[in-house]
């Protein structure tokens, strides 16, 4: 049996830290297994132009512990008055990675999202024109569509249309929850990707309802069928170079995860890679958990894989429930299975 995995240093290319406090108090366990992750623009304000992203990065940085080495890739929040020269010069800079489309409503903190798709128009012409990945929250808005069918919805509404208008535009199609997401990313030869959470790998929609309402395992998009989830398990495990891991770490405090109206998120930026090593291991395929977390998203984002590595060893690992912060605890997700690998 291995009793050791060495892979290259992982990414996270889907990564919520919030500010201040919660920042400091967050960044610390993602720093601590990932060289880089695509940091999430849905501060409130939003993070909308270059010069707020700057200074968001230069915030992140601050926050680093002594000693890390962890580079935040920066990512801008889609408005329908997102300007277009000031997305392009932020590519230009090097400063940006991928603009964030929400549409409006669609999850936390989308309120300023999209509406009027054709009014963004002209920004996703000029990514698609500079190489700019547009990363999508794939989730129509209309209150009449189930919200179990959100996602399917999205693709064939907003998304397709959207490919079809800008061919040569770049798409990550980020925290896929559906056996039709997998389907249509399988379906494309080129331009798509998905990244895949490290929870909606583990729960499906009877941890979240059946027993008992767990407040802890809401998360949009909501978590699916188990046929889905077992769609989703067999394109992070393929090795498949469209799909990677977006973790979608997103820590709420306990206090707001537990109102009669609760938000969503699952905080697991402290145990995803002892997770991920579990689930690979659950479908045979340790040997590839490099390609899911640590290959395929550089190569769609065009950069290089990292020097260093990271070392996963058959030890029980020992996550605490919930980690402290100043605005109060915020729980660790808690994969409900032993886990067996520690990062
Ligand atoms: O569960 C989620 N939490 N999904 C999102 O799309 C947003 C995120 C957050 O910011 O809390
Ligand atoms: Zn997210």
């Amino acid at each position: 049996m291995t009793q050791t995995l060495t892979i290259r240093r992982p990414d996270d290319w889907h990564l919520h830290l919030r500010d201040g406090d919660m920042l400091r108090a967050v960044l610390p366990h993602t720093a601590q297994h990932f060289a880089r992750a695509i940091i999430m623009p849905n501060l409130v304000p939003p993070v909308v132009t270059g010069a707020e992203a700057a200074a968001y990065r230069d915030r992140i940085l601050a926050a680093l512990p002594e000693g890390a080495d962890f580079t935040p890739l920066m990512t801008l929040y889609l408005t329908e008055d997102t300007d277009p020269d000031d997305v392009a010069k932020a590519h230009a800079e090097g400063l940006i990675h991928a603009v964030k489309l929400y549409p409006a409503g669609a999850t936390t903190n989308s309120a300023s999202g999209v509406s009027d798709f054709s009014r963004v128009a002209a920004v996703l012409g000029r990514m698609a024109e500079i190489g700019l990945p547009l990363c999508t929250h794939g989730e129509v808005t209309d209150p009449a569509i189930d919200i179990f069918d959100r996602e399917a919805v999205f693709i064939e509404r907003v998304l397709d249309p959207i490919r079809k208008a800008h061919p040569e535009l770049r798409v990550v199609m980020e925290h896929i929850t559906t056996a039709d997401a997998v389907d249509y990313v399988m379906a494309s030869d080129r331009n798509l990707a998905a990244t895949i959470t490290t929870h909606h790998l583990v729960i499906n929609r009877n941890h979240i309802l059946a027993g008992g309402i767990k407040p802890h395992y809401y998360c949009l998009p909501v978590a699916k069928r188990e046929t889905h989830r077992l769609a989703l398990r067999r394109a992070a495990t393929s090795g498949d170079a469209r799909f990677f891991l977006g973790t979608d770490s997103a820590p709420h405090t306990d206090a707001n995860k537990l109102l009669p109206c609760g938000c969503a998120g699952c905080f697991t930026a402290p145990n995803t890679m002892s997770i991920l090593a579990e689930v690979f291991e659950q479908e045979a395929a340790l040997d590839r958990l490099e390609a899911f977390a640590s290959r395929n998203g550089p190569a769609f984002y065009g950069l290089p894989v990292n020097e260093d590595t990271l070392t996963l060893v058959r030890e029980t690992p020992d996550f605490p429930g919930h980690i402290n912060t100043p605005d109060g605890p915020v729980t660790v997700f808690d994969p409900a299975m032993p886990l067996h690998w520690t990062a």
